[in-house]
């Protein structure tokens, strides 16, 4: 990311917003998320132009006489940068700035900053800094490069040579070489805390949801954590992960996990795979959706969009409506399990305690199945009515599933290492 707050800056200064509607595509209150967007980043908001294009076009996105428009607007109203609410090209983003003469961020730009601002753990600053390297590399052009702007803030000191382009681009390629090397180490011990999580049979509840839908806030009232709960979008960016109980006697995993958001640019899901991860091991998932928010339908759409497109769409899943101490806008589809609380008042949070007991279905265990080939037949029911998480075909086949007690006695026969249930499962 290139634009950088200056040490000792306190307010990172007055912006002008561009919401542009592409086509048909429909939004409503794109503007206002965009807003919010740019708040929660620090960004001070001086006003915002709304525009619509059929096609963008390739050197400035929008036309000539709507950039002179946004120009004048901003630069009147003391604009430092223009945010723009689409993925811009290097050059398009080049020329806006030679237009308009402020610095111009584009969608990438605002989330990457977001993200680099709210990164926790080690692993996530690491993930951060990647995306950002890796964006960053592929927007060095001579006369332009934002290393140089890094260096001398807001201020244009004139466009760097190509020597010093081609240094910028070694610098990065050895940073991201190292931060690729430091991710895998961390990657490999969180495999091997996982693992030791599923040998011992603790079944792992996620906490997904839109940013700012009060997933943080949740997690700490169910494991009374000191999880930091922020009213900002994005205050949670890295899965955190910790033991409680629910339904009085039934130990589980809960991990937090990063707040989703419409267009989440590219690079940032690729970057957040490897934490998002845990999702695709989760044994249940609360989607947490914010009712109080006008958007929430099109925001929980997004979330299951996504996690789709993480592979986690046939994990069980409770809808958890929150924040219903404040009003409830639009209809809910009556679904079963759906619970309805207040995270922050603990309203509800007892139904939501036994939904989850349900669905875990208590007795529940984690096996190694080892079926003879003539009754693979039964690998049938196992997809339908456990969670199957390996199957290997060795001298039998081997399945690893997560099965309810039902799934559990009709195999009991073939599970490694049987023991029957005790009186009071933990
Ligand atoms: P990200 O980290 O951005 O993904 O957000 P999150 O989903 O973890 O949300 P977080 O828990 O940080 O809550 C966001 C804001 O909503 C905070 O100001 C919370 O105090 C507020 N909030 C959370 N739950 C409730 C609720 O039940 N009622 C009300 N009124 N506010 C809530």
């Amino acid at each position: 990311m290139d634009y950088q707050y200056q040490k000792g800056d306190e307010t990172p200064g007055k912006v002008w917003l561009v919401s542009v509607i592409v086509g048909r595509e429909i939004h409503r209150d794109a503007a206002l998320e965009l807003s919010e967007l740019a708040t929660s980043c620090g960004f001070q908001v001086a006003g915002l132009t709304e525009a619509k294009r059929d096609r963008p076009d390739p050197k400035t996105f929008l036309g000539s006489g709507k950039i002179e428009e946004i120009k004048s607007e901003a630069l009147a109203n003391g604009a430092k940068a223009l945010i723009f609410d689409v993925a811009l090209s290097p050059a398009q983003q080049r020329n806006i700035e030679k237009a308009v003469g402020i610095e111009v961020l584009d969608r990438t730009n605002l989330i990457l900053e977001i993200f680099r601002q709210r990164a926790k753990t080690r692993e996530g600053r690491l993930q951060v800094e990647l995306a950002r390297l890796t964006h960053l590399s592929t927007r060095l052009v001579r006369g332009w490069t934002h290393l140089e702007r890094q260096r001398g803030g807001l201020s244009k000191t004139g466009g760097p040579g190509e020597k010093q382009i081609e240094l910028d681009r070694r610098m990065i390629a050895t940073r991201v070489k190292a931060l690729r090397e430091q991710l895998k180490k961390l990657e490999r011990q969180r495999n091997t805390q996982r693992k030791s999580r599923q040998r011992g049979e603790v079944l792992t509840v996620a906490l997904v949801g839109y940013t700012n839908a009060g997933k943080s806030t949740l997690f700490n009232r169910l494991t009374r954590g000191g999880v930091y709960a922020a009213d900002q979008l994005f205050a949670t960016l890295d899965t955190t992960a910790r033991r409680c109980f629910v339904g009085g006697d039934v130990e589980v995993v809960l991990s937090d996990t990063v707040g989703f958001i419409r267009k989440l640019p590219h690079q940032l899901v690729e970057a957040f795979k490897a934490t998002l991860e845990e999702l695709e091991y989760a044994d249940l998932l609360l989607h947490v959706i914010d009712v109080s928010n006008p958007q929430w339908q099109q925001q929980a759409a997004i979330v299951e969009d996504l996690i789709h497109e993480l592979k986690a769409d046939q994990i069980p899943c409770i809808r958890v409506y929150n924040k219903c101490d404040v009003a409830f806008s639009g209809e809910r589809s009556h679904e079963e399990d759906a619970v309805s609380i207040s995270a922050k008042t603990g309203e509800g949070i007892p139904a939501l305690m036994e939904a989850i007991d349900r669905r875990l279905d208590k007795g529940t265990r984690r096996v190694v199945i080892h079926l003879p080939y003539d009754k693979a037949g039964l690998l049938d029911s196992l997809y339908r009515e456990a969670k199957v998480e390996d199957v290997a075909y060795q001298e039998s086949i081997d399945v690893t599933a997560v099965c309810p007690p039902k799934v559990l006695g009709q195999l009991k026969d073939y599970i490694e290492g049987w023991t029957e249930p005790k009186e009071d499962w933990e």
